[in-house]
């Protein structure tokens, strides 16, 4: 019985596969393909098989397909990328919602609905798209938050990815972030959380019915040197659309040469529960924004049009200390 040989199968998959790259030196790749032609079916064996306390550079190489599972790397795996073949083409994706219970029996909550969770440090995803395919709500549902990624490692590096949910899709939770031509899309605060993050030439698109928000930033104390920075990115989709909301009370978001589709709400911004005098302690600017929704960004008197001096700090990607660890080809 051929089928019972181990080796048969990789014998056969000799000739039914493209040949895999080999590793280089100190640089290990792994490759995850849904139709059995790599060293993994699915994305989650591929994080499990690098050891604790890695100190190579691991490429996981996801090829095209969609993955139907849940992936957490944890903060003992640093230095992993995940190469996709092309937003479009490699998905993964989950559906979990904030209400939805756990293994223990208790309610999830927002940052544990994420499709993927990074915990660890330097990580990168380039060319694949993340997604929360559970239903979309309506404002004021409850429970229906449903992350399709978090990042909670410092260092991290996004290149041409994908992000699609609803409410709060991209939870940028914790560390220094850098996302470059990504496309990111929900409905209310898709992007938020506590991190130090750049977006560089990304398009922000809202799916947001009878009302949405683009950005939620927990920046919590004048002294944190968190924020969100839009340079240079495309606001798209439906509304009428807050850009930005005050999570934390010293919340720090600021849009730069960034184009507005006719979609923003009278006002611009939200001072989140209209109690706590957060319109006087927050950071809110814009500089040099562009397109028809541009002038309802300067709403409200607590958003600002920058000047230079004030912009600039937010312009280069010394903001997320990026010359240290972006390499300038990346940036
Ligand atoms: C990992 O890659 C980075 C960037 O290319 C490089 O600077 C670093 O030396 C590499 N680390 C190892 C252990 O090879
Ligand atoms: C991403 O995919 C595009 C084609 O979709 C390709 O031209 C490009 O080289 C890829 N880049 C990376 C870093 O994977
Ligand atoms: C700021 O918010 C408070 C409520 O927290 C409100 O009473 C006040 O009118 C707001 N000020 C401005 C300038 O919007």
């Amino acid at each position: 019985m051929a089928s019972r040989n181990p080796h048969f199968k990789s014998f056969m998959l000799l000739f039914l596969c493209t040949p895999m790259f080999v590793t280089s030196n100190g640089h290990r790749l792994i490759t995850v393909d849904a139709s059995g032609c790599g060293d993994f079916l699915s994305v989650q064996s591929a994080v499990d098989s690098i050891p604790e306390n890695n100190v190579q550079n691991v490429t996981i190489k996801i090829n095209a397909g969609h993955y139907v599972e849940k992936v957490v790397v944890l903060g003992t795996k640093p230095y992993v990328t995940f190469q996709g073949s092309g937003r479009e083409s490699t998905v993964i994706e989950w559906h979990d919602r904030a209400n939805d219970r756990g293994d223990n029996g208790q309610q999830l909550r927002t940052y544990k609905t994420a499709s993927v969770t990074v915990f660890a440090n330097h990580f990168s995803a380039k060319n694949i798209s993340f997604k929360n395919t559970s239903p979309a709500p309506l404002p004021g549902m409850e429970g229906w938050q449903a992350a399709a990624f978090r990042i909670s490692g410092d260092k991290a590096y996004f290149y041409s990815c994908g992000f699609y949910g609803a409410q709060d899709t991209l939870c940028d939770d914790a560390g220094r972030h850098y996302f470059k031509e990504c496309y990111i899309e929900g409905s209310i605060d898709f992007i938020f959380g506590n991190g130090r993050s750049m977006y560089r030439d990304c398009e922000l698109h809202s799916i947001a019915r009878r009302f949405g928000s683009i950005a939620a930033q927990d920046r919590n104390s004048p002294n944190e040197r968190t924020g969100f920075a839009f340079v240079g990115c495309k606001v798209t989709g439906t509304g009428p659309l807050y850009v930005g909301r005050a999570m934390g009370q010293y919340s720090r978001i600021v849009f730069l040469y960034t184009y507005f589709d006719d979609i923003v709400a009278h006002g611009g911004w939200d001072d989140w529960d209209h109690a706590s005098n957060k319109n006087k302690t927050v950071f809110f600017g814009v500089y040099k924004c562009w397109g028809p929704g541009a002038t309802r960004i300067h709403g409200v008197s607590w958003a600002r049009e920058l000047d230079y001096e004030t912009a600039h700090p937010f312009l280069a990607k010394s903001f997320v200390n990026g010359r240290h660890w972006i390499t300038p080809f990346d940036s």
